[in-house]
Parts: structure tokens; sequence; C-alpha cells
């Protein structure tokens, strides 16, 4: 059974679901993204990714297609339509196509945004093999722009570095930038040293994880101590634990870096932990 698709307005079946070849997110990468988790058939902080869309849109000058309610219905129907238990709704909004390819935005009287929304099931996404074992990464220079802040569409940088972790026997890649860790290609880098859990503060140097502002929430609910600042890839492989945060991993516990094991090459008690609290509270408000 194929997918049924959103597009600018019509739920389709996804063969039929079609954007323009002069739509600016196929040119010029000019278009932003959310990705958000389904638990249950339930959106998991759904608001967070709504308010970042809106700011992202807001940074690039661009019209949003849809108020945060309109979005909600959307992504509710199309989780419903597509009869999803567990997985993620993946939410594009474009600045449209334009008459002809001009690198000057059109007027947004005349040419609206486009919008995508589709599924991916997951079956199992909260209980993912992964979890258990924890993910190895490299470390590759950060050679992406310098509005990280902003959740635009231009990853091709983050493919390459997932693909040469790939390469190397890894699952994914941490990036530095003067000597310092910014982030996972698709996700918030943490490490955690004599029970102090410490990840990258906020800055236009790396997306403003919705994962990571609960996690962190949770762990200082829990008592946790947490630290909001940059670390390097030796501090991070001198550490106990580490782990990544993101809509599609939650919490995952990352036992090797450059080849060095941590923790004995196991998950941590607080990756783990975390995930747990992660995984419960977030259910409990999920619409
Ligand atoms: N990626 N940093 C980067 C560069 C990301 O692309 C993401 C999310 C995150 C984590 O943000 P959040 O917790 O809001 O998912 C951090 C999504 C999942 C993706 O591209 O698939």
């Amino acid at each position: 059974m194929s997918r049924i698709v959103y597009v600018n307005g019509a739920y389709v079946p996804e063969e039929e679901a079609n954007v323009s070849v002069f739509d600016r997110g196929f040119l010029f990468a000019d278009g932003v993204y959310e990705v958000t988790s389904v638990l249950d058939g339930r959106l998991v902080d759904f608001d967070g990714h709504a308010a970042r869309l809106a700011r992202s849109l807001g940074e690039l000058e661009m019209e949003s297609p849809a108020s945060r309610d309109e979005l909600l219905e959307i992504h509710r129907e199309i989780v419903s339509r597509n009869q999803v238990k567990d997985g993620l709704v993946y939410l594009q909004v474009t600045r449209g196509a334009a008459a002809d390819r001009d690198f000057a935005y059109p007027d947004p009287e005349e040419v609206s945004p486009t919008i995508v929304v589709f599924t991916q099931s997951k079956p199992g996404l909260a209980d993912a093999p992964q979890s258990k074992v924890g993910i190895k990464v490299i470390s590759v220079p950060d050679l992406r722009w310098k509005r990280r802040d902003i959740k635009t569409v231009q990853l091709l940088y983050p493919s390459m570095g997932k693909m040469l972790a790939k390469k190397d026997g890894c699952d994914d890649a941490w990036m530095i930038e003067d000597g310092l860790v910014t982030e996972g290609t698709s996700n918030n880098a943490y490490i955690v040293k004599d029970g102090v859990i410490v990840t990258r503060n906020l800055s236009n140097d790396i997306l403003h994880g919705i994962t990571r502002a609960a996690v962190l929430r949770f762990a200082k609910e829990a008592q946790m101590q947490v630290q909001e600042r940059p670390f390097t890839i030796e501090e991070a492989q001198a550490a106990d634990e580490a782990f990544i945060t993101s809509a599609s991993t939650f919490v995952m516990p990352v036992v090797e870096i450059d080849g060095l094991e941590l923790g004995g090459g196991k998950p941590g008690p607080v990756a783990t932990r975390l995930r747990e609290i992660y995984l419960d509270e977030s259910r409990k408000n999920t619409v």
C-alpha cells in the first residue's frame, strides 16, 4: 500500500505527490523542515517543533503556509491516514516555485510557499536495538554554513559526514569547529564525566534541538548536573560516557569515538536512565 502524502492542501497517494522543477527547495535548498516523532500514534513535542518551524521561517523571511493549529491537524491526519503507530512525520516548507530561476526571493504576494508532509513508519522506534548497544562516531571538520540554528534542508554536508562514518564502519559523525565539537550530523552531542552532563551551549553554531531542551529539563528535574559549554573530542574520548539526542533517536548512547571505546564499549548508566525518563515523560505529553 502506498503512502498518503500531504502536498499544498491535498492528501494524495505518494505516486501523485509532485512539486514543480522550479521549486526553490529543489533549486536553492531554500526551505526548512521539521521531524516530529510518533509514539503510539501520537505526536511527541509537537509544540516545540511548530515553534522552531515558525522561527526558522521568520529568520528566512518566509511566509508560514499554515497556523500551528492547521499544522497539528495536518500532522494528525497524515498519521491517521497512514496508520502510523511508531515513526516520524517529516514536514518541509520551501519558498515555492517562482516563474524563473532567480537568486532573489520572489514576491510572496505572487509566489506561495510549498508545503509537503509525509510519514515514515518505524515499528518499535522506542525499543530500537541500537539503543541497547550504542553507536560509534567519528569526528569530521564542521564545514557547514554559520546559521545552523535555522533548520534548513541544506543537508549535503551532514550526508557526507554520515557516509564518511559508514565507510569507517561507524554510525555517525560529530563535527568539529575551532577544535570543539559542535553537534552530530543530525543530532545534538553530549558527554558525561563524574556524573556531570556536558553539551554545547545554544548559539548559531548548532541546531536548538527540541529533544535537547526536553532532556536537559528532565535531567535537571532528576537532580542531575548539567553544564552547557563546548568540549573537545579529546575530552569526549576521556569521558565516562557519551550520547546524542534527536527526534528520531531520542537519547542514544555513544560507545566509541574515533576508534576509542567509552565505558568498556557499553551504553552508560546516565544515557540509559535519560532515555527511559525521556520516553516516559514524553509519552505523557503526546498530542
Ligand atoms: N535532525 N542537530 C542537527 C544538525 C539536526 O539535524 C537535528 C535533528 C538535531 C536534533 O534536533 P531535534 O531534537 O529537534 O530532533 C540536532 C532531524 C531528526 C533529522 O534531520 O532527521
